[in-house]
């Protein structure tokens, strides 16, 4: 079964509107082309409309950063997953590091968001990953079976078939290190591992990407690998030359 490659960009906190605007239009026409490869930019809530808009008939989707997991309330500073699909955003990034470290996200909020994201048509990047201290002291694997069960839990088979998870060893994220394609390979065999003890027959439908420094020069060795799907791309996705490099070696692949 052949799952299509995704190639993600995450913003994080980059870009006005007028940036964005930009961005897009070097974008579109370098990734006009990039058959077999889904492509996506993940982008802060602001430019969420313009970036729908520059991008509607192409091959790029829009996806937020974050969501509440509940439909409305008195949740100051947040937003529901009803208020993504009105204007039309394709998907969501959640649990990313930087939400669960600097904003207390949590494994428990995490399972209802991705019901959420599911029951309003949106589709869900799910990241996982250990810190270094985890790593070290031996404990990835127990990590990742927590984030991925807690993650899925509420989760039909036949969503669970739908979902991208992404694996970002905490460590690699805008570090510079990248996981050796051997840690990379592992890890994410044992995430599909684990998504397969949920649901046996969506395991070979759902994605699993690797984000953590990836560049336009490391991407081809890092997507090769037999259970890597794509990448989430952060630093190396603010350029978009650089981020149109990363969907060329996708396609490459595919299309070996
Ligand atoms: P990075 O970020 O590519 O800059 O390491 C990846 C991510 O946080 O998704």
């Amino acid at each position: 079964m052949a799952r299509t490659p995704f190639i993600a960009g995450n913003w994080k906190m980059h870009k006005t509107v007028a940036e964005a605007e930009d961005y897009i239009q070097a974008l579109l026409p370098r990734v006009y082309s990039a058959d077999g490869v889904d492509v996506a930019i993940c982008v802060p809530f602001t430019a969420l409309q313009a970036m729908v808009d520059s991008t509607r008939g192409s091959r790029v989707e829009v996806f937020a950063q974050n969501m509440h997991e509940l439909s409305n309330g008195a949740f100051t500073g947040e937003v529901s997953a009803a208020m993504l699909t009105e204007i039309d955003v394709h998907g969501v990034v959640l649990g990313h590091s930087e939400r669960r470290q600097c904003y207390n996200e949590t494994d428990k909020a995490l399972s209802h968001k991705m019901v959420a994201a599911f029951s309003a048509g949106l589709k869900p990047i799910l990241c996982v990953g250990e810190t270094e201290d985890e790593r070290e002291r031996g404990d990835t694997e127990r990590k990742l079976r927590h984030q991925v069960q807690e993650g899925l839990e509420r989760l039909t088979p036949e969503q669970i078939a739908q979902v991208t998870v992404a694996y970002e060893p905490i460590w690699a994220i805008g570090t510079g290190k990248v996981a050796t394609p051997d840690q990379a390979q592992d890890a994410i065999a044992f995430v599909r591992a684990l998504i397969e003890d949920k649901a046996p027959d969506a395991a070979e439908h759902a994605r699993v990407l690797y984000g953590g420094s990836v560049t336009p020069d490391g991407a081809p060795e890092l997507l090769a690998l037999p259970d890597v799907d794509g990448a989430l791309v952060g630093g190396a996705s603010l350029d978009p030359e650089n981020f149109a490099r990363i969907v060329d070696a996708a396609v490459q692949l595919a299309a070996s």
